[in-house]
C-alpha cells in the first residue's frame, strides 16, 4: 500500500501546530501559481529566448520552483540574495547584497521572483540595482503582497495573493529560518515570537 501523505506522527504536524490558522492551503497556492505561470508565459510569448528569471533567496525558493515549472517556455535562471529582515518578524530597513547574479542581464527581459512584498525596501533596492545594468525590461512576480506595510512605494507586476498584516510562514517564508518547508502558508502563533 502507498505510504500516506501524512501520518499522525508526521513531523509536519509539529510545525503545523505552531500555526494560529492556515491562510492559504497547498491546493490554493498551487492553483494560483499555475494560473500565474500561464499568464506570465503568455506575456513573454513574443520573446524568443524567454526572460531571465531571477529568484530572490531564500524565501522565493518554493514559488520560484513552482512558477517556473508553470511557465511553459524557454527561460534561463539566476539567483540573488539580499538581507533585509535580520532574525525577527519586522523589516530592519537595512539592505545588503549577500549574493549577486552569476550572469549579465544587459538587453534581457528580467523577471524577478519574490515571496512577499512587505515594506517594499528589498524589491526597490533590487530593481534599482538591476536597472543600472540596462536590462531590456524588469518585471516582478510576488506570491504575497502586504500593501498595508509599505514604507517605500512598490507595485509588483504579478501578485498571487494580497494579504493582511499578519506574520506568515510556510511555502518558503520563515521565522528564524524555520517553517520554509511547510506546503501551506499560515499565520504563526504570536506567542512564538513575542516574549
Ligand atoms: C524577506 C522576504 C522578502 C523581504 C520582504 O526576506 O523574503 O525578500 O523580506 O520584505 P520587505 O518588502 O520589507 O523588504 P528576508 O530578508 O527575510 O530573507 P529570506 O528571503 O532569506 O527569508
Amino acid at each position: 500500500m502507498d505510504k500516506l501523505y501524512r501520518e499522525p506522527e508526521d513531523k509536519l504536524d509539529i510545525m503545523e501546530a505552531d500555526l494560529e490558522c492556515v491562510l492559504l492551503t497547498d491546493e490554493q497556492i498551487q492553483r494560483r501559481v499555475k494560473d500565474l505561470g500561464a499568464q506570465i508565459a503568455g506575456d513573454y510569448a513574443d520573446n524568443g529566448q524567454g526572460p531571465v528569471v531571477i529568484g530572490i533567496l531564500k524565501g522565493a525558493a518554493m514559488f520560484f520552483a513552482d512558477l517556473t515549472r508553470a511557465m511553459h517556455m524557454p527561460l534561463t535562471m539566476d539567483f540573488i540574495s539580499i538581507s533585509s529582515y535580520g532574525g525577527g518578524t519586522k523589516s530592519s530597513g537595512e539592505v545588503s547584497l549577500k549574493k549577486d547574479l552569476d550572469g549579465a542581464i544587459e538587453g534581457y527581459d528580467v523577471l524577478l521572483i519574490e515571496d512577499i512584498v512587505d515594506s517594499g525596501v528589498t524589491l526597490s533596492y533590487i530593481v534599482r540595482l538591476l536597472q543600472a545594468r540596462k536590462p531590456r525590461s524588469i518585471k516582478v512576480a510576488a506570491l504575497l503582497d502586504k500593501p498595508s506595510r509599505r514604507r517605500v512605494p512598490f507595485k509588483a507586476d504579478y501578485v498571487g495573493f494580497e494579504i493582511e498584516d499578519k506574520f506568515v510562514v510556510g511555502y518558503g517564508l520563515d521565522f528564524n529560518q524555520k517553517y520554509r518547508n511547510l506546503p501551506m502558508i499560515g499565520v504563526l502563533k504570536p506567542e512564538l515570537y513575542m516574549n
